[in-house]
């Protein structure tokens, strides 16, 4: 496949996974599915952002440039045909660190999450996080120790592993946009593919 093809399929993966890393952050705020009595009831990294900014917001830019990679040849320059869309190419690079960077973060933020647990009412009606570094994921009975909101250590659990997926998928995608970038700066856009009576030759 040609690389702004190969552009083109990323892009178009990308913008699902960053509306679904929007969605997961929104409904973050309302823990357990109910919104929050208080703002002070919301696990802290949920504030952080880090699926509706990093996962999401930074995405769109690298997903919408990767899209038009296929088409993107204004007009050439220097006489050189291609070299418009060599110069898209290695532009894209660029957008795919961005995505990197914001898909990195909101794994970031997920991991610590899942790694602290829910902000949760324990059995005195204190606002705090009864768990710490992860004992909670093997221990389903000790999920007891959050009293309110109804489900909310599974809502925490579910929510942050999709983005920290997510976030993983995305940056993987972006990284293989900056090595299909580097190749399509180096020989253009069909570099390696051949009409097919010249497909044996090398
Ligand atoms: C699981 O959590 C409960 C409640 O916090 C605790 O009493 C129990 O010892 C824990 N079990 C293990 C295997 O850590």
């Amino acid at each position: 496949m040609c690389t702004g093809g190969f552009a083109k399929c990323l892009g178009i993966s990308l913008i699902p996974l960053a509306v679904l890393c929007i969605l997961c952050n929104i409904l973050l705020f309302f823990p357990g599915g109910v919104p929050a009595d208080d703002s002070t009831h919301i696990t802290d990294e949920v504030f952080y952002l880090g699926g509706i900014i990093g996962s999401g917001f930074l995405m769109i830019f690298p997903a919408l440039v990767f899209l038009g990679l296929k088409n993107n040849d204004c007009c050439g320059c220097c006489g050189n045909e291609s070299c418009g869309k060599r110069f898209a190419m290695f532009t894209s690079i660029i957008f795919a660190a961005v995505g990197i960077l914001g898909a990195g973060y909101s794994v970031i933020v997920s991991s610590v999450a899942i790694n602290q647990g829910p902000k949760c009412a324990t059995a005195s009606h204190n606002w705090t996080y009864p768990f710490s570094n992860g004992n909670y994921l093997s221990n389903h009975s000790s999920w007891d120790s959050c009293e309110s909101p109804d489900g909310i250590v599974s809502w925490h659990l579910t929510l942050f592993s999709l983005l920290l997926v997510t976030g993983i998928v995305q940056v993987a995608l972006c990284a293989m946009q900056t090595i299909n970038g580097l190749i399509g700066t180096i020989c253009g856009d069909c570099c390696g593919v051949r009409a097919p009576h010249q497909q044996g030759v090398l």
